[in-house]
């Protein structure tokens, strides 16, 4: 029997391999792979650093793997943040007020000006079936937005695993025998320059990609469109910073046909891009802020929708009223009530503050950046993108033609660049015939050392291919 005992941990290394083998259910994983060898099962992890059950170490680029952990690993003082709550008042349902959930909901309040509530819920996905569940009850209920219930959502944009937030994902891998999904989803093309969805070039191009929205809605119908929903910056579907202009515009087409503007900060929101939220790389304003993974850092799960006091003020009706009786939202999630998770969360929003974790995911970023755009010129390399410390690598077999590279040859560089001891992200099963984008979200307070230590990682996976 092989144990190990790091710090305290003991476990049969054996043991975990084999339960790992038997038991568990991978995500987004082929099943077949576990018949081929050993995956790996993380056992502990301190700042960047993550500690697989034989004791190898790897440098997390990813961030807990889907972008999440933003103030690193080993925290102590959100573990005891959890651990004084869960003594005080582990849960109440959000039928009622607790605590953490009011000084928390109330510091985003002052983070989202011209913002009014605050609803908690438990996933990405859920925050966003939360804003849809919204428009379709004010299609109802308003007289004002009735019949306005349809979402425009955009092509390569990911909302979530429900299956109404997958019926506004623009990922046709990721839709792929989930089918067939809700009535009232609408997409449109993406805002990738590198792929001009019109065979355009900026400047020189109108930003069609904005514009053509109102042809989506005109041709939806404007009374029956309630909302559109978009990632401020595209996360899994390839790092896609839209132009300067892109929200501007969009926000103004909205606005003429009584359309909400829906973002979802999942991945953006608490600093990944170097501003608090996405949206503030542009001169505009959401309706409605839906949010998870870095709101308690993913320490604890937390979500949460976040809504104008104009769109809550349509909710308030009068219970003793026959016909306005039913006119409140409706909605409840078991664990928007677990008040630890709100305490993890304020504590992530003290860290952020006081670490100045903004000014580090801009400069650690723009050197993240600046070091990967020195690979441009291998012939791989097809484009370099990114904002803070969220960046992306696009891998193609022709720089002319950008022709992909294949799946089998993307999955080789992962490996090569695993090998180095850094792990990295990529498009994985989004979009069909380019899932070569590799991506970097380190944590917030990734140091110029540990850049370093990416970038060299990467070029040594990509000369080795
Ligand atoms: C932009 C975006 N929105 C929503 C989600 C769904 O979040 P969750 O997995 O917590 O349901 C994700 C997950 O990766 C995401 O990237």
């Amino acid at each position: 029997m092989m144990t190990a005992n790091n710090e305290g941990l003991q476990y049969d290394i054996e043991e975990m391999v084999k339960g790992d083998r038997e038991f568990l259910w991978h995500h987004i994983k082929p099943h077949s792979v576990f018949k081929k060898g050993e995956q790996m099962i993380v056992a502990q992890a301190d700042g960047l650093i993550i500690k697989d059950i034989r004791g190898r170490e790897y440098l997390d680029a990813t961030s807990g793997g889907v972008w999440g952990v933003i103030v690193g690993f080993g925290r102590e003082s959100i573990a005891r943040a959890v651990y004084d709550q869960l003594n005080i008042l582990p849960y109440y349902a959000g039928t009622v007020g607790t605590i953490p959930a009011i000084k928390y909901a109330k510091k985003l309040i002052g983070l989202l000006p011209g913002f009014g509530k605050i609803f908690f819920s438990n996933s990405g996905s859920e925050a966003n079936e939360k804003a849809f569940k919204m428009i379709r009850q004010l299609s109802n209920i308003d007289l004002t937005r009735k019949g306005k219930f349809k979402i425009l959502y955009r092509d390569r944009d990911y909302h979530g695993t429900t299956i109404g937030a997958l019926s506004a994902t623009g990922q046709d891998e990721r839709k792929q025998d989930f089918g067939p999904f809700l009535e009232g989803f609408a997409g449109f093309p993406h805002a990738l320059c590198y792929r001009c969805a019109f065979g355009k070039s900026y400047p020189d191009c109108n930003i069609e990609c904005a514009r053509c929205v109102e042809d989506t809605i005109l041709k939806e119908g404007p009374d029956t469109v309630g909302a559109c929903i978009v990632e401020p910056i595209t996360a899994g579907g390839g790092i896609i910073v839209p132009v300067p202009e892109y929200y501007p515009i969009l926000r103004q087409i909205c606005d003429k046909y009584g359309v909400y503007l829906i973002m979802d900060e999942v991945v953006c929101g608490f600093g990944r891009t170097g501003t608090f939220w996405g949206f503030q790389h542009y001169d505009m304003r959401p309706d409605m802020v839906t949010m998870a993974k870095g709101v308690a850092a993913s320490y604890m799960p937390l979500s949460v929708t976040a809504v104008t006091n104009e769109i809550y003020d349509k909710f308030l009706s009068d219970p003793s009223v026959e016909k306005e009786r039913m006119n409140y939202f409706r909605d409840i999630s078991t664990y928007g009530g677990c008040a630890a998770a709100m305490s993890a969360a304020l504590e992530t929003l003290r860290i952020v503050e006081e670490e100045k974790l903004l000014r580090n995911s801009r400069v650690m970023g723009a050197y993240l950046l600046e070091g990967l755009q020195t690979l441009s010129d291998m012939p791989i390399v097809g484009n370099v993108r990114g904002r803070g410390l969220f960046c992306g690598l696009e891998f193609v077999k022709d720089k002319t033609t950008k022709q992909p590279i294949s799946e089998a040859d993307m999955a080789r560089i992962m490996s090569n660049v695993a090998a180095e001891g850094v792990l990295v992200g990529r498009t994985n099963t989004s979009l069909p015939g380019n899932n070569t984008i590799m991506n970097f979200a380190p944590a917030l307070i990734a140091t110029k050392d540990e850049i370093d230590r990416i970038l060299a990682a990467v070029k040594a996976g990509l000369e080795k291919f």
